[in-house]
C-alpha cells in the first residue's frame, strides 16, 4: 500500500494498491473495468482456493472435510476450481444441485439441505446419490415416497436446530429454538426411533447437521451447538445405527470486513478439539461459504453523479441493492468502499446506488476521496452473498464476474443484455 491514507485495507493482500491504483492479485482494477466495463464482480480463484486449503488444514487433526457451500458464491468457474480441489459441496435447491453436476461434481460428495425442499428436488438428489439433511418427519414421508417411486434409497442425515442464538445480525442466525431451521433434538431422536421401527425404509440414516449462523463472532455458540448433535448422535449409536456418524458443523466462519477483529478458522478448530478431539466414532464435516469466497471477491462500480446535499456529500454509483444487497438488506455498512485510483480523503461521503428505494445507500459515511463522475469505487469482501443474492428490480442488468487465476483474468459470466431480461416472456397472443 502507498504512502499514508485513511483508508482500511483488507486483511488479505491480494487487494492492494499498486503505483495508487487497486489491484486484485496485481491486476489493476481499472484495467480490468476498461476492459469488461463498470460494474463488475472479480473474484480471485486462487485466494478462494488458499481459504478453502486454509480450512480443511485446521480442521485435519479433527477429521474434519470440508465441504463448499454453493450458496456463497454459484459461479461455474468457482465450482470448478472447488471441483479440482476435490471438494465436496453443500447446496439448498434444485439449481445449485445442478451447477454442481455441471461443472462435474462428485453427487456422492455433496449434501442437500434447506427447509422447503420440493419433490422435483428431492428427487433429482435421489437420482444423484446425493445426501439429504431433512428437516421434519413430513419431509422424511416425502422423501421416502420418491425415493420408491425411482425404485431407490438415499442417505439421511437430520438438520438439528440445537436451540442456540449466535452474537450475529438477526436475519443470520440460524440455530435459535425460534428458528424455521431444522428440528429440536427431541424430534431428532423420535426420528431415529421411527427409522428403527421401520417407518421410512428408503431412508438410510447417516448422521446429524447443524449450522447455527452466519459471520458467527466467536465459537462458544457453534460448540454448543455441536454438544446437542453429539447427545443426538449417541443416542443413535446406543440403540445400534451404527452408519450414524456423519457429524456436519456447518459453515458460519466469520470474515473481517472492517469491524472488530474476528476469530480465525484456526480458533473455531481450537475449540472445538476438546469436545471432537480423538473420537473415532464421528465423521466430522464443514460447510463454509463466505470464509472461503468473501474476501477473495470485489465488486467494482463507476461514479455517475455527485449530488449536493447541506452539510453532505453523495455519490450516486452505476451499482446498487440490485448488484449487492448485503447493506440495504441487513441495513449496517458492511462492505469497505476504496477508491480505485488513491487519493486522500475528502470526508464522509453518502454512497447510494440507483434503485427507487431509499434502502438503496450503501454507506452513509465512507471515507473517499473528491470523486467525480466516470471515477471508480470498489466494495470489498464481495466475493460472497454478492452476485448470487442480486435481483433484476427496475429491469436492471447483473454486472459480468471476471475470475482471476494465476494473475490471469478472463470473464466467467458475461453482463446481461437487456433483451435478455424479457427474452422468454410472452406478450401476445401469438396468433398464427
Ligand atoms: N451451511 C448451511 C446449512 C447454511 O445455511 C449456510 C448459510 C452455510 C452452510 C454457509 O454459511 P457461511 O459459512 O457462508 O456463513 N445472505 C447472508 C448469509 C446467509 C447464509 C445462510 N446460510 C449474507 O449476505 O451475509
Amino acid at each position: 500500500m502507498e504512502g499514508t491514507s485513511t483508508f482500511h485495507l483488507p486483511s488479505t493482500d491480494h487487494v492492494r494498491y499498486t503505483n495508487g491504483v487497486l489491484s486484485l492479485d496485481g491486476l489493476a482494477l481499472d484495467d480490468v473495468v476498461a476492459e469488461v466495463g463498470s460494474p463488475a464482480y472479480v473474484y480471485s480463484l486462487d485466494v478462494m482456493a488458499a481459504a478453502m486449503e486454509r480450512a480443511r488444514v485446521a480442521f485435519a487433526p479433527l477429521g474434519g472435510e470440508v465441504s463448499y457451500s454453493v450458496k456463497a458464491n454459484s459461479n461455474l468457474a468457482v465450482l470448478a476450481r472447488m471441483v479440482r480441489m476435490g471438494a465436496g459441496f453443500d447446496v439448498v435447491s434444485g439449481g445449485e444441485l445442478s451447477r454442481v453436476l455441471a461443472v462435474g461434481g462428485d453427487p456422492a460428495r455433496t449434501t442437500f439441505a434447506g427447509v422447503g425442499k420440493t419433490d422435483e428436488e428431492l428427487a433429482l438428489a435421489v437420482r444423484h446419490d446425493v445426501l439429504v439433511n431433512i428437516e421434519s418427519s413430513d419431509e422424511c414421508e416425502a422423501l421416502n415416497r420418491v425415493a420408491a417411486a425411482l425404485g431407490r434409497t438415499v442417505r439421511c442425515g437430520i438438520r438439528i436446530n440445537p436451540g442456540v442464538t449466535v452474537d450475529t445480525l438477526a436475519p443470520m442466525q440460524t440455530g435459535s429454538a425460534k428458528a424455521k431451521f431444522g428440528v429440536p433434538a427431541t424430534e431428532a431422536r423420535a426420528l431415529v426411533d421411527a427409522w428403527l421401527a421401520g417407518r421410512y425404509p428408503r431412508l438410510t440414516p447417516v448422521g446429524v447437521h447443524m449450522h447455527v449462523g452466519s459471520q458467527v463472532p466467536e465459537p462458544s455458540g457453534v460448540v454448543r451447538g455441536c454438544e446437542v448433535l453429539l447427545d443426538v448422535l449417541e443416542y443413535a449409536q446406543q440403540r445400534g445405527l451404527e452408519e450414524f456418524r456423519r457429524f456436519d458443523i456447518g459453515g458460519g466462519f466469520p470474515i473481517d470486513y472492517g469491524g472488530p477483529a474476528v476469530p480465525t478458522v484456526e480458533d473455531f478448530a481450537a475449540a472445538l478439539t476438546p469436545l471432537l478431539g480423538g473420537r473415532s466414532e464421528l465423521d466430522v464435516y464443514l460447510e463454509p461459504g463466505r470464509s472461503i469466497a468473501g474476501p477473495a471477491g470485489v465488486l467494482v462500480a463507476k461514479v455517475l453523479y455527485r449530488k449536493h446535499r447541506p452539510g453532505q456529500r453523495m455519490l450516486v454509483l452505476d451499482t446498487g441493492m440490485h448488484h449487492l444487497i448485503r447493506p440495504a438488506l441487513y441495513r449496517t455498512d458492511v462492505h469497505r468502499i476504496l477508491p480505485v485510483v488513491h487519493g486522500p480523503s475528502a470526508g464522509p461521503t453518502v454512497v447510494v446506488g440507483p434503485v427507487c428505494e431509499s434502502t438503496d445507500t450503501f454507506s452513509e459515511h465512507a471515507e473517499l476521496p473528491d470523486l467525480v463522475p466516470g471515477d471508480l469505487v470498489a466494495f470489498m469482501d464481495a466475493g460472497a452473498y454478492g452476485m448470487v443474492m442480486a435481483s433484476h428490480y427496475n429491469t436492471n442488468r447483473n454486472p459480468p464476474e471476471v475470475v482471476v487465476e494465476n494473475g490471469v483474468a478472463r470473464v466467467s459470466r458475461p453482463r446481461e443484455e437487456w433483451s435478455s431480461l424479457y427474452a422468454s416472456e410472452v406478450w401476445s397472443q401469438g396468433v398464427s
